[in-house]
C-alpha cells in the first residue's frame, strides 16, 4: 500500500519526493503556472454510502505475459545460455549454433553440429575437434580452445553468487575441460571449475553438474568451455543458472517482483500473437515445453522472430501464477495462425491437447497428464480457471466453428472453467456462448483517453459475457518508448473501466517486458536488459490499482467532464488493518484545476490527517520518459496530504495523475469481508 510517508509498496518503493504541489508547480517551466489566466476550478463529489457503492471484481487488474521482445528467454526466465541444446538451427545439421562461437582458429578447433543427442526429440548435438595439445609443436593457445556463449546480450555475472552449471558430454578419449564465467573477451576469469573425467567415465552421454561462485561482477560476461587436449568432445544442452531465483523456481527475481508488486490477480499467458504463429508449424505447442528442460525440443516464434529453448514453458507459467498470487488465464491456439488455418471439421486434434492441458494442470497426479505435473514437483492442482480460445482471430473463416467446438468439449468436461472468446461483444451481442470476451485497444493518447466512457453504454449490465480487456496501451508517437502522455490516457481509460467493472471484470497492460535489445514492439511496461530494469510511465499508472481488485467502488460525479477523469475506492489494507479512501483523479488538460472534492455519506471527523496522502504522476514534459540513465524520471511522489478532510480543496497539477490517499477512523467503516469495506452510514 502506499498510506504513510514512510510506507512501502511492496519491495519496490516509490520515489517519496517530499514536495508540496506549489513547489512541483514552480519547476515546470514549461507548463501553465497557477495563475488565474491558467487555473479552472472544478468540483468532485464522492458518495461514500452504501446504497450507491458496489463490490469491484477481484480479478479486476491482472498481467499480461507474452513471449515478445525476448520478455521470457533472456528475460524473466534465469537461464543465461542462449540456445543451450544448440537447437536453433532447425533440426537438421550441420547447422548454425549462434549465438555460440569458437575460442581459438580452424588449426586449432573444428565445431559443428551433428545429430548424436541423447535426448530423442532434440537430437542435435555439438561436436568439437581439438587439433591442438599441452606441449610439443602443436601447443594450444595460452588458455585452451573451445566455444562460448554470450547469453542473451552478455551474462550478468555478480560477485557471490552462485550459479549452477549443468551440461552432457561424451567423449572417447580422457577429458579435461575448464567451464568458466568471463568478461566478454575472456580475459576476466569471474569464476571456473574443470571437468576431469577418465574416458571411461564419458564414453556415453554424461551429465555434468558444477557450481561456480563468482568472485566479481561483470554484466557483459559469457561462459567458456574450453581445453588444452587433442581429442574429440560431444556437448548437449549446456545449462547456466544463478542459484538465486524468484522463490527458487527460476525466474529472475528483481523482474518478477516488478509483476509482484501489481498485485496481479491473474496473469494471461503465453501471448498474444506469439500463441497463434505465423504459421501453425511455429506456434506454441504446450506439450514440446512440460517435462524435463533438457528433453524439450525449443521452437522458432516466427511472429517475433526469435528462438525459445522452451525452458520457460506450460508448467512454469502455471507456477509463476501460483508465485504471484494471480489466476493463469491460458490463452490457447485454435488451430489458426496468422497464416493458416485448420477447418473446424479437422480440429479435433487441437481440442484434445486443449483437454490434455487442462488436465495437466488440474488432473489428479494419477491421471496421464496430471502425473506428468506431478513428476515435475507439483502434485496439487494449478487453479486453473480461465481458457481463453485462441487470439484476435474473430475475424477468420473457421473461428466461430473451432470456436464451437473447443466451447462444447471444454464445458462438458470442465463446465467451471471460464471461456473467453476473442469476438468483441461491446458493440453488439456475440452470437455464440462465452464466459468473457476478449477486447484489446492500441491507439493515440487523445482516442484512448475518450474511451474512458467506452463501456458506459453497455446494454446489458447484468447478463451475458463480462469484458475481459485484456490488451490496452497507447502507440504510436504518442507513446514513443513510454510517455507520461500515454501513461496518463492509459489512466483515465483505466479509470474508465475501474467504473464500469459491474460489466468489465478483467483488465491487463501490453505488453508486459521488453528486454531492450531486442524491442519488437513499443512501448511496453517494464524495460531491461542483462543487469538493469525500469517501469516505464505505464508501469507506474498501474501502481495506482493495486489496491482495485475486491475493493468498494464509490460513486463519483464531477462538473468539468473534458479533462477531469476520477474514481474512489474504500478499500482495506490486510496487513496492518488500516482501511481508506482513496480518489483517483487523472487531469487530462494544460491547466491547473483547482478542485473542491466533497465526501458525502461519513461520519464526521473520521479521515485521519496523520497518514492521508496525495501521490502524483507526472513530469516536466509530456513526452518525458525513463530510461537506464534516468529510470526515475516520472514516477510517482507521495507527500502528506496536509488538510485530509470530507471537504477539501486540492490542486491538480497539468497533465497529472494524482491518487488522494484517506486513512480512515477504523469504526468509519462498515467491513463486509477480508480486504473490502463498506463505508457505514452516517
Ligand atoms: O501485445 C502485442 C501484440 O498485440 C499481441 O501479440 C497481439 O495480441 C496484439 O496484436
Amino acid at each position: 500500500m502506499w498510506g504513510g510517508t514512510n510506507s512501502k509498496m511492496g519491495s519496490h518503493q516509490f520515489a517519496m519526493v517530499l514536495l508540496s504541489s506549489l513547489l512541483v508547480c514552480q519547476c515546470l517551466p514549461t507548463r501553465a503556472q497557477a495563475d488565474p489566466k491558467t487555473t479552472k476550478n472544478a468540483t468532485l463529489n464522492v458518495d461514500a454510502s452504501p446504497a450507491t457503492s458496489r463490490l469491484i471484481p477481484d480479478t479486476l487488474f491482472g498481467v499480461f505475459f507474452e513471449e515478445i521482445n525476448h520478455a521470457g528467454s533472456g528475460g524473466i526466465w534465469a537461464e543465461l545460455v542462449s540456445n543451450r541444446g544448440f537447437e536453433s538451427g532447425g533440426s537438421t545439421a550441420p547447422s548454425s549454433i549462434e549465438p555460440w562461437s569458437t575460442i581459438g582458429d580452424e588449426s586449432t578447433v573444428i565445431v559443428y553440429t551433428e545429430l548424436s543427442s541423447c535426448f530423442e526429440q532434440n537430437k542435435v548435438a555439438l561436436r568439437m575437434e581439438v587439433l591442438c595439445e599441452s606441449t610439443g609443436a602443436n601447443f594450444c593457445p595460452t588458455g585452451g580452445v573451445g566455444i562460448y556463449n554470450p547469453g542473451f546480450w552478455g551474462m550478468n555475472i555478480e560477485k557471490q553468487k552462485t550459479y549452477k552449471v549443468v551440461l552432457y558430454t561424451r567423449s572417447l578419449d580422457s577429458i579435461n575441460v575448464s567451464v568458466s564465467l568471463t568478461s566478454s573477451n575472456g580475459q576476466q576469469t569471474l569464476a571456473t571449475s574443470n571437468i576431469v573425467a577418465a574416458a571411461s567415465e564419458v564414453s556415453k552421454w554424461t551429465k555434468v553438474e558444477i557450481l561456480l561462485e563468482a568472485k566479481e561482477t561483470n554484466p557483459n560476461s559469457r561462459l567458456q568451455l574450453t581445453t588444452n587436449r587433442k581429442g574429440v568432445i560431444w556437448f548437449d544442452q549446456v545449462s547456466v543458472m544463478p542459484l538465486d531465483t524468484y522463490k527458487g523456481h527460476g525466474f529472475r527475481p528483481e523482474l518478477v517482483e516488478m509483476v509482484a508488486d501489481l498485485k496481479p490477480r491473474f496473469i494471461r499467458f503465453p501471448g498474444g500473437c506469439f500463441v497463434e504463429g505465423e504459421w501453425l508449424r511455429n506456434a506454441f505447442r504446450w506439450k514440446e515445453t512440460v517435462g524435463p528442460w533438457e528433453e524439450r525440443p525449443g521452437h522458432f516464434g516466427d511472429v517475433w522472430n526469435y528462438w525459445t529453448d522452451d525452458g520457460l514453458g506450460y508448467f512454469e507459467f502455471l507456477q509463476l501464477a501460483e508465485d504471484l498470487g494471480a489466476l493463469p488465464v491460458w490463452v490457447f491456439n485454435n488451430g489458426i495462425s496468422h497464416n493458416d488455418e485448420v477447418d473446424s471439421s479437422y480440429v479435433l486434434p487441437f481440442v484434445q491437447e486443449a483437454l490434455e492441458s487442462i488436465e495437466f494442470a488440474r488432473g489428479d497426479p494419477d491421471s496421464k497428464w496430471g502425473s506428468v505435473r506431478a513428476a515435475m514437483g507439483h502434485p496439487e492442482p494449478f487453479d486453473l480457471r480461465y481458457f481463453a480460445v485462441g487470439n484476435e482471430d474473430c475475424w477468420k473463416k473457421n473461428y466461430r466453428g473451432n470456436y464451437l467446438k473447443f466451447y462444447s468439449a471444454i464445458k462438458r468436461q470442465y463446465p467451471d472453467m471460464q471461456i473467453i472468446s476473442n469476438c468483441d461483444g461491446s458493440a453488439k451481442a456475440l452470437d455464440h456462448p462465452a464466459d468473457f470476451y476478449d477486447f484489446h485497444v492500441y491507439t493515440g493518447a487523445s482516442n484512448l483517453f475518450s474511451m474512458t466512457h467506452k463501456f458506459d453504454g453497455t446494454r446489458s449490465r447484468t447478463s451475458g459475457p463480462k469484458a475481459f480487456v485484456s490488451e490496452y496501451a497507447v502507440t504510436g508517437n504518442d507513446a514513443g518508448r513510454g510517455s507520461l502522455l500515454a501513461g496518463l490516457a492509459e489512466a483515465a481509460f483505466l479509470i474508465g473501466l475501474e467504473n464500469n467493472s459491474d460489466v468489465v471484470h478483467m483488465v491487463s497492460y501490453a505488453p508486459l517486458f521488453v528486454n531492450d535489445n531486442d524491442r519488437r514492439w513499443n512501448p511496453d511496461a517494464i524495460v531491461f536488459n542483462a543487469s538493469q530494469s525500469y517501469g516505464t510511465p505505464s508501469y507506474w499508472v498501474q501502481r495506482f490499482f493495486t489496491e482495485s481488485s475486491g475493493a468498494t467502488l464509490l460513486n463519483t460525479t464531477t462538473d468539468n467532464p473534458s479533462s477531469i477523469v476520477a474514481s474512489a475506492i474504500a478499500w482495506k489494507d490486510s496487513e496492518n488493518n488500516n482501511e481508506y479512501l482513496r480518489i483517483k483523479v487523472v487531469n487530462f488538460g494544460v491547466d491547473t484545476v483547482n478542485m473542491t472534492i466533497s465526501i458525502n455519506g461519513l461520519q464526521k471527523n473520521t479521515i485521519k490527517l496523520f497518514g492521508s496522502t496525495k501521490t502524483v504522476l507526472t513530469s516536466t514534459n509530456l513526452m518525458d520518459e525513463n530510461s537506464f540513465r534516468e529510470p526515475k524520471k516520472v514516477v510517482p511522489n507521495q507527500s502528506l496530504l496536509e488538510n485530509a478532510a470530507d471537504y477539501m480543496n486540492v490542486v491538480l497539477l497539468p497533465h497529472s495523475f494524482t491518487s488522494f490517499d484517506l486513512l480512515m477512523e477504523p469504526k468509519s467503516l462498515l467491513k463486509m469481508k477480508p480486504g473490502h469495506v463498506y463505508v457505514s452510514y452516517i
